[in-house]
């Protein structure tokens, strides 16, 4: 049906009759010549109708966008003064003989020369066949499949076993909630789809299969953002008998080789490693974005005795923080930007965003503007000066509170202030974030919750801390981070029957729930199961960050909304009265609904 690819063709194809099918692409009428730009997977060719072929050129006078075409003709060398050397057919062009209309279009909702932000996402999603033949897309989705095929490469190269794990399957606690599947066989009873296939690649592990991976599909019903959809792919790993020096050595080795294949990028090597503790303290966050050169820097130590209550109350409580951020040139923001800014962090709880402007550091006091000045001592106002290593048109803003909002409110102030002011170093910045507590304490209610999930490991030296002071009890796990963004998360597991008990207690998780839900684990871990831990890799971000995309949407072929519905097919959707009577199920009438009912 047809010879080459519309992108295929070059100079060397000179002279050449070739047949090519596509889509028409764009067409421009010149005076008696038509021009029409077929577009196929691999790119565009311009071919040219002259009124000498009649039949052809009145073919040619009817086609519209969105055509679809077979060209048959011959490879010529285009004009002087015509060619286009962006492309890789700019130099040639095809003499139209013969053109068939294989199917006609009705006009597109939307150009297909177009950049991503140049139409409604909805309209995109909407039409996503029509949206994935832009070359952006097929670009994207392409480099998506060169990644995986590079990562099993790799994988298998070293022994590691692809295989499938279960869908229909019993809850893993991840953190978010399930999507439930109601069974028919089993009227009453659902099946869980898996948020991650955590505990089955364990269970590999106890299975002998020593080294696993699967690029998998997840499902997790929560808040969706720029980088987290409803189902999402991991690249999941677990090996038995390896460290986590050796697995993080690994692991970096498999990214840096992607990195080199894919983009010809050279990530550092060994990737710097971070702690937990430090990470929250110089950035506020777990995910730190190292291409900005700002830090945060902790002035409670300054701020005991100041006759400001919102800063030495927290400063004197052992759960509060008091820290600064420098922003250099920061003293040209106006009162509305700083408004802006105060606005922003009130999205993470903080209740107001103290500053001082730096005008002239060498007048003291007089060089200074602030709000908060008349409050704090020369001391005080020196030491922080010299501490945020501020320079005079600096401006120096201030959080105080918990330590959580503290951490939450200016970590995140931290990169929207280096965004705005385009600070950001350009090139990759690669980071293991490690040392995390393994419990987290739920104020709200009076739990203690894993860090991670409730089959992390503690470290050996923090076992004796589990019954006593599990605040304190740091994990076996492990963050890849890059340019601020969570790209893998995994870590050392319990392999021990009695301390995966003594965690599930830890986090209120009684021996009968225990049993019920993880019964299968608990006894697997007592037929001999190797020490062992794991990995899994976001794939969706891995590839938005590898292609420059804004969105984890624009590297999946059908991605979901932000409210987890695919526009394209109208999913969800109702069912028959008949399909939830086989599955013993009656739908509670909407709230509002029944409340007008019972009045
Ligand atoms: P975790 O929950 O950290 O770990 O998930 C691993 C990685 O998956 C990506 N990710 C997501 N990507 C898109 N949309 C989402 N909703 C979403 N949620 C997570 C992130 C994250 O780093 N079983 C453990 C791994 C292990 O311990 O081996 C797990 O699932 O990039
Ligand atoms: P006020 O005394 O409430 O007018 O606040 C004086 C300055 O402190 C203002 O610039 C507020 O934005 C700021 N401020 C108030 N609460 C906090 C807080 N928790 N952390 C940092 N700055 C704050």
């Amino acid at each position: 049906m047809r010879s080459h690819y519309c992108g295929d063709l070059d100079e060397s194809f000179i002279d050449q009759d070739v047949v090519l099918c596509g889509w028409m692409h764009r067409r421009r009428d010149h005076g008696g010549v038509i021009f029409i730009d077929l577009r196929d997977r691999e790119g565009i060719t311009q071919v040219v109708y002259d009124p000498d072929t009649v039949e052809s050129f009145s073919t040619a006078e009817r086609v519209r966008g969105e055509y679809v075409l077979r060209v048959k003709g011959v490879v010529r060398r285009r004009p002087t003064g015509t060619e286009n050397p962006e492309m890789r057919t700019g130099q040639i062009e095809v003499l139209g003989k013969e053109l068939q209309i294989l199917n006609p279009s009705e006009t597109p909702p939307f150009q297909l020369d177009i950049d991503d932000h140049e139409v409604s996402e909805e309209h995109r999603l909407r039409y996503r066949y029509i949206d994935l033949r832009r070359p952006q897309m097929q670009q994207r989705i392409r480099t998506r499949a060169k990644i995986t095929r590079l990562i099993r490469q790799y994988l298998d190269e070293n022994n590691f076993i692809d295989i499938e794990t279960p869908m229909l399957t019993k809850a893993t606690p991840e953190g978010a909630r399930d999507y439930l599947v109601p069974s028919r066989t089993h009227n009453g009873a659902f099946f869980a789809l898996p948020q991650s296939p955590q505990l089955f690649k364990q269970l590999l592990m106890m299975s002998g299969m020593d080294r696993y991976y699967q690029i998998v599909r997840c499902f997790r019903d929560e808040d969706l953002r720029a980088d987290r959809q409803p189902e999402f792919t991991q690249l999941d790993i677990e090996t038995a008998f390896i460290n986590e020096d050796e697995m993080m050595g690994f692991m970096e080795d498999m990214i840096r080789s992607l990195f080199r294949q894919v983009l010809d990028v050279a990530l550092p090597k060994p990737f710097p490693r971070i702690s937990y503790e430090e990470a929250m303290k110089r950035f506020g966050s777990d995910k730190p974005d190292m291409r900005i050169p700002l830090e945060l820097v902790d002035v409670a130590d300054l701020m005991q005795d100041v006759a400001f209550k919102v800063f030495s109350g927290p400063a004197k409580s052992p759960n509060g923080r008091v820290t600064a951020l420098r922003v250099p040139k920061g003293a040209a923001l106006t009162r509305k930007e700083i408004d802006d800014y105060t606005q922003f962090v009130s999205i993470y709880g903080a209740k107001g965003l103290a500053y001082i402007k730096v005008n002239d550091r060498q007048t003291g006091r007089d060089g200074l503007q602030s709000p908060i000045l008349k409050f704090l001592p020369d001391e005080a106002i020196e030491t922080i000066l010299q501490r945020t290593s501020a320079e005079n048109g600096d401006l120096i803003f201030f959080g105080a509170d918990k330590a959580q909002i503290v951490s939450e409110s200016l970590g995140a102030l931290r990169v929207k202030v280096g965004e705005d002011l385009g600070l950001l170093e350009p090139g990759w910045r690669p980071l293991w974030v490690v040392d995390f507590p393994m419990f987290e304490w739920d104020e709200g209610e009076k739990r203690w919750f894993a860090l991670h999930h409730p089959f992390t490991a503690p470290r050996e030296a923090d076992i004796d801390k589990l019954d006593n002071n599990p605040g304190d009890c740091l994990s076996r796990a492990y963050d890849m981070v890059l340019n601020g963004s969570e790209i893998g998360g995994g870590s050392q597991r319990i392999f021990r029957h009695r301390i995966q008990e003594q965690v599930f207690r830890l986090l209120g998780i009684s021996e009968d729930e225990a049993q019920q839900k993880f019964g299968f684990l608990l006894e697997a871990l007592k037929f001999g199961c190797p020490p062992h831990g794991g990995i899994a890799f976001g794939l969706d971000r891995l590839v938005m960050l590898m292609t420059g995309a804004a969105s984890i949407r624009d590297v999946m072929a059908f991605p979901k909304t932000q409210t987890a519905s695919c526009l394209l097919t109208q999913a969800p959707s109702t069912v028959s009265e008949t399909q939830l009577k086989e599955l013993g199920i009656r739908l509670r009438k909407p709230q509002s609904k029944a409340a007008s009912n019972e009045s």
